[in-house]
């Protein structure tokens, strides 16, 4: 496994590699068992001949809250030693200097996906992922690119963006890894307490008993006011947003008939925890 830790020495280990399968796996460190599993797809996907390239970027652009940012947590050497284990070939592991120019004055903002749910709430929050994912593909030029469906509207929002403006990569979705209590992993789970940790699994477990309401036949708005009913009766819990929607335009769910998603925000204390689950009648 190589390190690249410039956008120059990213290029020059890249070089030998083009013309076979490059799989990209963006990520902002403090890596766990959900990366390990998207890390592991690539190195599927790739197959032998193949590469697996993993970027360990804490993007600044894309957070709309000063604090989460400066408590994210950040583990460059075990990061490092996870993407050895899983086959990555090469690691780039930039610094915001190296990633930006300091005067930079494009943006790219999708704004249809993002005007719900969590984009909603966390204004700018997809535009910064999306300028981040867009140079990280001109970068790496990968042709596929693995995403975990945790973030679901940052999978449907970054679809968009490859379709919109023809970018030449594969999306792949990754299914949600979860501990044995069903809370979803997250880098940001380390941020809660023992009291908040032993409560969190309870999102799990509502957002399942939610699906099996709405597949017998609950009405979508029925649905909703029971889960954040369940929600916010968890100790220590603040429910921020918990909506049902179309899987694949995130809005209304207007056809009862299509896939759709139940997803859900929740604060213990100041750390903010999503998750969804896909539901189909
Ligand atoms: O999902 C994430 O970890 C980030 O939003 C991503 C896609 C790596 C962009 O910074």
């Amino acid at each position: 496994m190589q390190t690249a830790r410039t956008k120059d020495e990213l290029r020059s280990l890249l070089a030998p590699l083009r013309g076979g399968r490059v799989v990209l796996v963006p990520t902002m460190g403090a890596l766990h068992a959900g990366h390990a599993s998207l890390l592991r797809q690539a190195r599927e996907l790739a197959g032998p001949k193949g590469s697996v390239v993993a970027s360990v970027f804490l993007n600044p652009v894309q957070f709309d809250n000063a604090g989460d940012l400066q408590t994210y947590p950040q583990t460059p050497e075990d990061d490092l030693a996870l993407c050895r284990e899983c086959g990555v070939d090469v690691v780039f592991m930039p610094t915001p200097e190296v990633m930006y120019c300091p005067d930079r004055s494009i943006s790219l903002e999708e704004t249809y996906l993002s005007g719900v749910l969590c984009g909603a709430r966390r204004p700018g929050h997809f535009a910064g992922v999306c300028l981040v994912v867009n140079k990280l593909f001109n970068l790496v030029q990968p042709t596929d690119a693995v995403f975990g469906k945790k973030d679901y509207q940052q999978l449907a929002i970054l679809r968009r963006m490859v379709r919109d403006l023809d970018i030449p990569v594969v999306l792949h979705g990754a299914e949600i890894v979860r501990e044995a209590d069903g809370l979803a992993l997250s880098s940001r789970n380390t941020r809660l307490t023992p009291e908040q940790r032993a409560e969190a699994p309870r999102i799990h477990r509502t957002l399942m008993l939610a699906k099996v309401d709405y597949e017998s036949g609950t009405d979508p708005a029925d649905v909703c006011r029971m889960a954040e009913t369940q929600l916010s009766a968890i100790p220590g819990a603040n429910v921020d947003y918990v909506e049902l929607v179309d899987a694949e335009n995130l809005h209304e769910l207007t056809d009862l008939k299509r896939p759709a998603v139940l997803a859900v925000a929740v604060y213990f204390g100041t750390v903010r925890l999503i998750d969804n689950i896909e539901v189909q009648r």
